[in-house]
């Protein structure tokens, strides 16, 4: 089947406002409450993230903090900090990844420890979802996580997301057996989409 081009990850938007929750990108006033994120979270993450084997330093947040400014990084990806929309506390973050191959987003996501089981990644990955799909030439947006990793799960299933297919594609953090769960959201998708956006914790 041939798609329409599209611009991919780098077509989002910058700012998303949904649910009670600013969604855009970064600044780099944001890098210090990231850091404390990380470092706050790190028990919660280290077992579930593969780019975060070790305990998080400042040399690094520099590094990623360059990164995200360097005019010339790739567009392939895109990183949001979600923020509380009254008090722009930071809760967590979401990501479009542009690496499936023609019209297909993957979207990531973690949460601030202290944020967790608030409905925060369900709701900004849902509005996330909403913004990939809107776009030109994307007709799928696609959830990976490893098969223990129940709670990423729940937020796909919340979602509407399908659950496509499991893949055995290795073991890349602690916690992971090894297995991936493939879920997918397609634009014409007759599944029921709950508006998660609404609703406040
Ligand atoms: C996976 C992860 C992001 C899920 O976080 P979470 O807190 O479970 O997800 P949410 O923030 O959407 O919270 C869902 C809970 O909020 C509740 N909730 C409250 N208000 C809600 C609202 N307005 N909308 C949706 N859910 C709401 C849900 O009922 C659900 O409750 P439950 O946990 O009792 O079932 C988090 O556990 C995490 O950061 N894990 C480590 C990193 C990771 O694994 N990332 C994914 C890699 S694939």
């Amino acid at each position: 089947m041939d798609f329409a081009p599209h611009h991919g990850a780098k077509g989002l938007p910058e700012r998303i406002v949904a649910g009670g929750l600013v969604i855009r990108g970064w600044s780099p006033d944001d890098l210090q409450a990231r850091y404390a994120a990380v470092v706050e979270s790190y028990d919660h993450l280290h077992p579930w993230m593969e780019w975060l084997s070790e305990p998080p330093t400042l040399e690094r947040q520099r590094r990623w903090g360059e990164q995200q400014s360097d005019p010339g990084r790739s567009t392939s990806e895109r990183s949001y900090g979600i923020f509380d929309a009254r008090e722009g506390t930071l809760l967590g973050v979401v990501g479009a990844h542009d690496r499936l191959g023609p019209a297909v987003l993957e979207i990531g996501y973690w949460c601030h420890v202290a944020h967790t089981g608030k409905g925060v990644i369900t709701r900004a990955a849902d509005a996330l979802t909403r913004a990939a799909l809107a776009l030109d030439g994307v007709e799928r947006v696609e959830i990976r996580c490893d098969r223990a990793n129940s709670r990423s799960a729940a937020v796909a299933r919340r979602l509407g997301y399908r659950l496509d297919r499991i893949e055995n594609d290795g073991i890349y953090a602690p916690a992971e057996c090894g297995q991936s769960l493939v879920w997918t959201r397609d634009r014409d998708s007759r599944l029921p989409w709950t508006d998660c956006s609404d609703t406040r914790p």
